[in-house]
């Protein structure tokens, strides 16, 4: 009798892990399905190049049976689309592998393209794709270069990206729709390498991705042990015209009367690694570019902020390094993330300097810290989602910071 209760138990034991295992199986190959490629293009996305009212640069993925990718491209008309009046170009093809713990090694091409040669003010459709598998047409206008221009500026986006971050993004879109690049200044998303989080930042923005381009700045949840995210420089076509060693993650875009410069503070933890050199080439790279500037505005993002909201948080290492050279070459506006909460100022640390940057941080997902009462900052926010929509009209620069309501939490105007 004993013996057969035992070996019930036995069996009924046996059932339960193979229910268990069956159950964690079907689980991972869902996960797996969500944000699995196939051979129709997606997360196809266009990002500012160091020339954005000529050229503009297109990525995308697909499953790894694409091996070859296109893009078409013609002027816009008011369709149908002809595809005999495009011009078709074969892009670079990248294979990846990405992998993040016990979640199923994701393989997939990256394809990537620069469109040049393009006419400022004109509009344009596109599409990507290959054989029978094609995106919709996309509209894209390549901006003017001159005349009053707009851009949005996003912090950090890094978490629920898609039940909760995705209203801001398309709330600055509804916005601002002509806005000719969007900011992102780091923490895109929360883990390093995860590939189910692209999945969510990209189903946030979709077509918005397409049709306007993004620049982004690297933040320190992009980088694990001190490695850039392998997403960053196959997902992203950015500017390399940075230090060596920091394509696509330090650059510097001119356009219109701006110049637009992206620091990489994350790099080498936080610029904090003793042996580093990736901080002494960014100051050398920064200075250059400055000296010869003859651009009217210049605006600079970080994800570091140089002065944080957060009460327990102070980056004087990165203020020592790189102040001097704002403050030197006049730099107007610092547009960073990192702290999730608001906070925006003029301020410096060297008065005898006799300028003045105005810092802004900002934060557009929901993850939220309190902001501290600090000297530097004339308006201080928390708890709210934002994003902010920055207009230059020849010498007059407009900032507004939205909720993602939409509405107003902070302006101001700085005039040459
Ligand atoms: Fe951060």
């Amino acid at each position: 009798m004993l013996c057969n209760i035992s070996k019930i138990n036995y069996y009924m034991n046996k059932q339960k892990v193979v229910l268990v295992l069956t159950f964690l199986v079907s689980t991972i190959t869902i996960i797996a399905q969500i944000n699995s490629p196939s051979a129709y293009p997606d997360r196809v996305i266009l990002n500012l190049t160091d020339s954005p009212s000529t050229s503009v640069a297109v990525t995308w993925r697909t499953d790894v049976s694409v091996i070859e990718g296109y893009c078409e491209i013609q002027s816009a008309s008011d369709g149908p689309v002809s595809r005999e009046n495009s011009k078709t170009f074969k892009a670079k093809t990248t294979l990846t592998n990405h992998l993040y713990g016990e979640e199923p090694v994701l393989e997939a091409n990256q394809h990537s393209f620069v469109l040049t040669d393009l006419t400022p003010d004109e509009k344009y459709l596109y599409r990507v794709g290959s054989g029978e598998y094609w995106s919709e047409w996309y509209e894209f206008k390549a901006p003017a270069n001159e005349g009053k221009f707009s851009f949005i500026y996003l912090g950090d986006s890094q978490s629920d990206l898609k039940s909760q971050w995705s209203r801001v993004i398309r709330s600055a879109y509804r916005h601002a729709p002509e806005s000719e690049f969007i900011l992102s200044s780091g923490d895109l998303i929360n883990r390093a390498g995860r590939d189910l989080e692209w999945h969510e930042w990209f189903y946030a923005d979709s077509f918005i991705y397409s049709m306007i381009p993004q620049v982004m700045t690297p933040g320190n949840h992009e980088y694990k042990d001190m490695v850039l995210d392998q997403h960053w420089n196959t997902q992203f076509t950015q500017p390399t015209n940075g230090p060596k060693g920091l394509e696509g993650t330090c650059f510097v875009v001119d356009h219109n009367n701006m110049k637009f410069i992206i620091i990489d503070s994350a790099v080498e933890s936080e610029l904090r690694y003793e042996y580093g050199n990736k901080l002494e080439a960014q100051k050398v790279w920064l200075d250059s570019v400055l000296q010869s500037n003859a651009k009217e505005w210049v605006i600079v993002s970080t994800h570091l902020p140089f002065y944080s909201p957060k009460e327990n948080r102070d980056n004087k290492y990165l203020r020592d390094n790189f102040q001097p050279i704002l403050e030197k070459y006049k730099v107007d506006l610092v547009l960073s993330g990192h702290d999730h909460s608001y906070g925006r100022g003029r301020y410096t640390d060297n008065p005898e300097n006799n300028h003045k940057v105005m810092y802004a941080v900002s934060v557009s997902g929901p993850k939220m810290y309190e902001a501290g009462d600090k000297d530097w900052m004339e308006r201080s926010g928390a708890f709210k989602q934002l994003y902010q929509i920055i207009t230059i009209d020849d010498n007059v620069l407009q900032f507004e910071s939205f909720t993602a309501e939409g509405k107003l939490f902070d302006s101001f105007t700085l005039i040459k």
